[in-house]
């Protein structure tokens, strides 16, 4: 099956990114802390009238980061520049899109935990004092110029707010997380996409979809969107609660939206670390995933439902995650310890 509750977007979503991407802070849903602080900080620097500090967004992917920035960016009434890490491959790419920038504007740099270092180390002086130091040349000849920038504002996004080393860190002004959301939120993300892509939802059919959507809007917007497809072929067209249901089921979406790497990495705890503790490292092994991506997308949520411990001695499944697999409990066995051979 294709990874429908994969929070990472596809080619489809990005069809319908855009015309679904709230418009202003009130179509935001939840989240609520980060907002009111950004709202703060953008009157007062708009009564001011200077830039916004730099501001840094993090969190698993389809919560919101993206559309934040384009946020921000609409509030304090100025042009975004959008890039990402692993694109700007030189310094020069870099310092040409510095210098382009015009007073107030948002230089948007998404993935920024993906920056090569010595592109990363130009932001430094750009960030701080908005100027680039720029070397022409090489060798004895070449000479340092010093290049006075517009006094712009930086959004950064990651996945990976442990990747972002501290120099960087420490020139970001606002640092917001943001959370998985609730089902409520969610159910109101459900119904207003609905309006825009005209489907008629009742508050059932909201209600089961917000269920499996995994905390995040990107995948309640696709269920959204499949379980509208079902609803026009078999159904009458109207998303009702056991039209959602019958949809989702034959779908085979988990009712908690556990995907299948989510599963992988419960199932193989469970059968080849008698359901741990076990080292990240050992597990990424077994299922050739990256650790990175493990730590960045899967274990936050399986954490946040209960169903995997981080202890010190690794991650362990909890009989929350057996129940729900239809396991027996966890074997006398788990506590063993499992440890990440060494590299
Ligand atoms: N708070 C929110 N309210 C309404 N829709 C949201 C919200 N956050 C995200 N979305 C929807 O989810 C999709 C993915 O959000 P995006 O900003 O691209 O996430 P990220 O950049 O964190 O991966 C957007 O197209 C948008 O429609
Ligand atoms: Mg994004």
């Amino acid at each position: 099956m294709e990874a429908v509750l994969s929070p990472v977007r596809t080619k489809e979503d990005l069809l319908f990114e855009d015309s679904l991407r709230p418009r202003n802070f009130k179509e935001f849903v939840g989240q609520e802390t980060v907002k009111s602080n950004l709202k703060i900080f953008i009157e007062a620097a708009r009564k001011r009238d200077e830039h916004l500090d730099h501001v840094l967004l993090y969190g698993p992917p389809g919560l919101g980061k993206t559309s934040l920035a384009y946020l921000i960016a609409k509030e304090m009434g100025v042009g975004i520049k959008p890039t990402s890490g692993p694109v700007i491959e030189r310094t020069g790419d870099l310092s040409a899109i510095l210098s382009n920038l015009q007073m107030k504007e948002i230089l948007f740099l998404d993935e920024i935990h993906r920056l090569h270092p010595s592109v990363e180390e130009i932001l430094y002086s750009a960030m701080e004092d908005f100027r680039l130091d720029i070397v022409i040349g090489q060798g004895p000849s070449a000479r340092s110029h010093k290049l006075q920038l517009k006094k712009f504002t930086l959004i950064g996004a990651t996945t990976r707010a442990g990747r972002i080393t501290p120099p960087l860190r420490g020139r970001f002004g606002i640092i917001h997380r943001l959370d998985y959301y609730r089902k409520e939120d969610l159910k109101k993300i459900i119904k207003r996409s609905a309006s825009i892509l005209k489907v008629d939802i009742d508050d059932k059919g909201a209600d089961q979809i917000a269920h499996r959507s995994r905390g995040t809007p990107r995948v309640a917007n696709r269920l959204l969107r499949r379980v509208r497809d079902y609803a026009d072929v078999k159904g009458e067209g109207k998303i009702t609660g056991k039209e959602a249901t019958n949809a989702l089921d034959m779908m085979e979406v988990d009712i908690l939206g556990l995907d299948e790497v989510d599963r992988k990495i419960l199932m193989t705890i469970i059968e080849n670390f008698s359901g741990g503790p076990v080292g990240i490292n050992t597990i990424a092994a077994a299922i050739d995933e990256e650790k990175d991506t493990i730590e960045s997308i899967y274990e936050p949520f399986l954490m946040r439902i209960g169903f995997l411990e981080r202890t010190i001695r690794g991650r362990k499944v909890t009989k929350k995650a057996y129940s729900h697999l239809g396991l027996l409990s966890p074997p006398a066995s788990q506590g063993k310890l499992f440890k990440d051979s060494q590299k």
